[in-house]
């Protein structure tokens, strides 16, 4: 999808995304001592919200402004300091080897357009510091619930460990997420990579 479409989308609804985190950011985040972490195609900021309660100091990067000032909006109403950008996180430069933790999650672009995002955001992360991407897996379309239909959109673990060179790989695997929907429950199929960069 454009920038223009993703305002509409988060234009047309109060919370197009849940108001709490990921599940799998709530689980791999849980043992990492609060630091400087960078949340990459952000959207609403549910995760980096989550974080920021943690005791991250969070910055959070989306090309959608509209999503972006409702980040600001809520951090506002939480009484939370996050430093929300608008960014194309496919051309950006963020800092070099700056955060202690970098995720992206659920960022389904075309395989050239995602490669140069990960690599940007695997080159965000400290020495020491880890590195989560969560994502629509290539199998979900047959196999799973929900998510873009698009194939040329989905991926899977191997694809993501081909393009964060420089950090060592922790986790590559499908995960199954539970979604409630009003057919009954469904199991969406997600894939999660964990990396970290060498002291
Ligand atoms: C499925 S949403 C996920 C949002 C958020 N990571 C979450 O899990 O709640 C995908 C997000 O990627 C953003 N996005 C897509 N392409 C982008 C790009 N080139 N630069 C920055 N953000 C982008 C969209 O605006 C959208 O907010």
């Amino acid at each position: 999808m454009k920038r223009d479409e993703w305002d509409a989308r988060y234009a047309a609804v109060e919370l197009v995304w849940s108001a709490g985190p990921n599940q799998f950011l709530e689980i791999e985040a849980a043992g990492l001592p609060p630091g400087r972490a960078l949340d990459v195609a952000c959207g609403e900021g549910r995760n980096a919200l989550w974080l920021a309660q943690q005791g991250w100091q969070v910055t959070a990067a989306d090309f959608s402004a509209v999503a972006i000032d409702k980040g600001r909006a809520r951090a506002a109403d939480l009484g939370l300091d996050v430093d929300f950008q608008v960014a194309d996180v496919v051309a950006w430069s963020p800092p070099a080897q700056a955060f202690d933790l970098v995720i992206v999650f659920y960022l389904q672009l075309p395989a050239a357009d995602r490669a140069a995002a990960f690599a940007k955001a695997a080159g965000a992360v400290a020495p020491g510091g880890t590195l989560l991407i969560v994502g629509h897996d290539s199998t979900n379309i047959a196999e799973g619930y929900g998510g873009p239909q698009d194939p040329a959109v989905l991926y899977g673990p191997e694809d993501v460990t081909a393009d964060i060179a420089g950090l060592d790989v922790e986790k590559a695997e499908r995960v199954e997420r539970h979604v409630d929907t009003a057919d009954g429950p469904r199991t969406a199929i997600d894939l999660l990579v964990r990396a970290v960069r060498p002291r």
